[in-house]
């Protein structure tokens, strides 16, 4: 037993004696002043004088400063925030534990994150779909390449873009964004009834949700589709008191000469009812 004892602390004795003269550094986490006295692999002095990981490095399981972890490459859940390569990554679930880059950033073709672009500012052609910030958003060429609402978006009045608003949804008037409605020749109008709704301009009439231009006079029709003082009567026809103008490919009816049509229209009465009396 004494035997042993003597033993064991011979051995004790000789690991203490061992460690002070190899280990004459300073451990992770422990004062320095400069990086030379730090021993242990990839450490270096940090701003706080103790001994830490490289920049390039993370402290892994509290027990070694590991490499870093490149974007897209497996990381470990519960590791520390630093242990991906690029500082705008982060170690996230998706399909298993990866770097990637962290919300609000987007990765770029040159494998970096960087951050997302907002609406109207300049993106770049090529990188990836994601590169701006508006999710309803895409990097286009409008006088230059900009995030800019995906087509049948707009962007509304606080600056998001939302979907334009289809024939006789209710819109917002208070809203200036031109193209809210889903169609250019459709505007966010009252509809009579105290409700704004996106509805056909004037010179439009709607047909199964699209706002057309108005039918001109003679022009074969459907009701409620001609141009204002027309009638739809298989072609459109001008009103009592209105003619078709100009004379020669008509796209209105005018009532400029209003006695002047009346008297027409009774001539043309007159003929109609002479025609019908001959041919019987
Ligand atoms: C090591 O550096 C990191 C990042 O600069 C810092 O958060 C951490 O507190 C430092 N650790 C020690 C032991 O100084
Ligand atoms: C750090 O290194 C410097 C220069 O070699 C030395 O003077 C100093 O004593 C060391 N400090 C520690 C805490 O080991
Ligand atoms: C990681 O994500 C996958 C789906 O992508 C899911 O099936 C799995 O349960 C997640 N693991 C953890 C630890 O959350
Ligand atoms: C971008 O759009 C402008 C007009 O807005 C046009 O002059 C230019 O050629 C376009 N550039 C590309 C690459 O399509
Ligand atoms: C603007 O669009 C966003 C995103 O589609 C939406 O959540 C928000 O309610 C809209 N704001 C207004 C005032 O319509
Ligand atoms: C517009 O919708 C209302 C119900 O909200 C309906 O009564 C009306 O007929 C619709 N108008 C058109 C032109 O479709
Ligand atoms: C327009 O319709 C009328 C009948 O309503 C017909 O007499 C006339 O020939 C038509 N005109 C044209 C140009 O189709």
């Amino acid at each position: 037993m004494d035997h042993l004892k003597v033993k064991v602390t011979g051995v004790w004795i000789l690991i203490t004696i061992f460690c002070a003269l190899s280990v004459e550094g300073v451990a992770y986490g422990g004062h320095c002043t400069t990086s030379a006295n730090c021993t242990e692999t990839d450490n270096i002095c940090g701003s706080n004088n103790k001994c830490n990981c490289s920049s390039t490095t993370f402290r892994k399981n509290s027990a070694e400063c590991a490499a870093k972890v490149d974007l897209n490459a497996v990381c470990e859940g519960g590791e520390s925030a630093d242990q991906c390569e690029d500082s705008l990554a982060e170690c996230r679930n998706d399909s298993g534990y990866k770097c990637l880059c962290k919300d609000n950033n987007f990765e770029k073709q040159t494998v970096l994150c960087a951050p997302q672009i907002v609406l109207n500012a300049v993106c770049e052609v090529g990188e990836s779909a994601d590169q701006c910030v508006d999710s309803l958003a895409e990097c286009r060429n409008d006088s230059g390449y900009k995030c800019l609402c995906k087509h049948n978006n707009f962007e509304n009045k606080t600056g998001l873009c939302t979907p334009r608003i289809a024939f006789n949804e209710t819109c917002d008037n208070t809203d200036s964004a031109a193209d809210q409605c889903s169609q250019a020749n459709m505007g966010c109008l009252n509809d009579g009834l105290g409700i704004y709704k996106c509805l056909c301009y004037s010179n439009y009439y709607e047909s199964s949700g699209t706002c057309y231009d108005r039918k001109k006079p003679y022009e074969a029709c459907n009701e409620g589709q001609c141009v204002v003082h027309a009638t739809c009567n298989v072609n459109c026809t001008c009103d009592m008191g209105y003619e078709a103008s100009p004379i020669v490919s008509p796209t209105q009816c005018n009532g400029g000469g209003r006695e002047t049509v009346s008297l027409l229209y009774l001539l043309a009465m007159t003929k109609v009812a002479s025609q019908m009396l001959l041919s019987r």
